[in-house]
């Protein structure tokens, strides 16, 4: 597939995602949409690759879905279509996505860094979902990841009265992980993502579903697939090198089996 919308790349271990339609203030069209989604999946299945990233520009990072590809839908359209279906396969994805975000971060954008495991701020990065404003509402996740995030009260605010965050009020909410000066976030992202690269990647894989999984199940069923998960690493060589390199005081080789 040749891509329009986004860039590619991968570096050491990260394969990075790179939103480009800057003349759209990298509004997620159809095609993009798919086309972040075909890159994500081919990092995916990659062996070289250990974690991801997703980024846009250092002023935008998305502004949201497609507002003017959108205006003219039909309900039918809209349904039969299912454009927003994209959205579940980025959660299917195994391996960790982290979202290096500056500048604005709206609508469908914000509700796409939410998505992700882990958001990287800049100081400029803004976040809000100002659907309300256009007649709509978040349609890719923000009405139920936002609240679990940042809390009932602010979520209410944030969606029904399109109150926005800047990166300091993101990270004192629990919204990002952290925030670092706009020369840096990129770098800090793809650090963060080598780092977690470097990492046991089954037990990476099976951290992030069963955190995932938290927000999404059940305590009493989150704790008994948690235990699970947990057991089933023990079949993995993975493990049996962890523990047996902590106990010769030496770095484990992980072989990914
Ligand atoms: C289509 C968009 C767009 C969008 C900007 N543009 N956002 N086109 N869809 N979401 C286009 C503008 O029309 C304009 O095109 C060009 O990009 C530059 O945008 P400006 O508004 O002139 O730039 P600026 O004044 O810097 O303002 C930037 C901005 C603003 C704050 C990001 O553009 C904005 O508020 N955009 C809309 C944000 C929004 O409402 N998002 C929610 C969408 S609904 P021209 O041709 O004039 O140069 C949604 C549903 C979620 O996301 C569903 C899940 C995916």
């Amino acid at each position: 597939m040749i891509y329009e919308t986004v860039l590619t790349e991968i570096r050491g271990r990260v394969g990075i995602v790179t939103l480009n339609r800057p003349q759209a203030m990298n509004a997620l069209d159809h095609r993009l949409l798919n086309e972040l989604m075909d890159a994500l999946n081919a990092f995916d299945q990659n062996d070289a690759v250990g974690a991801m990233v997703i980024t846009g520009g250092e002023k935008i990072f998305a502004a949201g879905a497609d507002i003017k590809e959108m205006a003219e839908k039909t309900p039918q359209q809209m349904m039969n279509g299912d454009p927003l279906a994209v959205f579940d396969k980025l959660r299917a994805l195994g391996k960790p996505v982290i979202a290096a975000v500056s500048g604005w971060a709206l609508g469908g954008g914000c509700e796409l860094a939410l998505s992700c495991d882990m958001i990287v701020a800049s100081e400029s990065a803004r976040f809000g979902l100002p659907e309300v404003t256009i007649g709509v509402i978040p349609g890719a996740g923000g009405t139920q990841r936002l609240p679990r995030a940042v809390g009932k009260a602010l979520a209410m605010e944030m969606i029904i009265n399109d109150r926005r965050l800047t990166a300091q009020e993101a990270l004192q909410h629990g919204l990002v992980n952290r925030v670092v000066p706009v020369s840096d976030y990129l770098n800090e992202a793809l650090e963060l993502a080598e780092d977690i690269a470097s990492r046991a990647p089954l037990a990476v894989r099976a951290a992030k579903r069963m955190i995932n999984a938290s927000y999404e199940s059940l305590l009493a069923d989150g704790l008994a697939e948690e235990r699970r998960a947990f057991y089933r690493l023990f079949e993995t060589e993975d493990r049996k090198e962890g523990m047996t390199a902590f106990v010769e005081k030496r770095k484990p080789e992980w072989k990914g089996k």
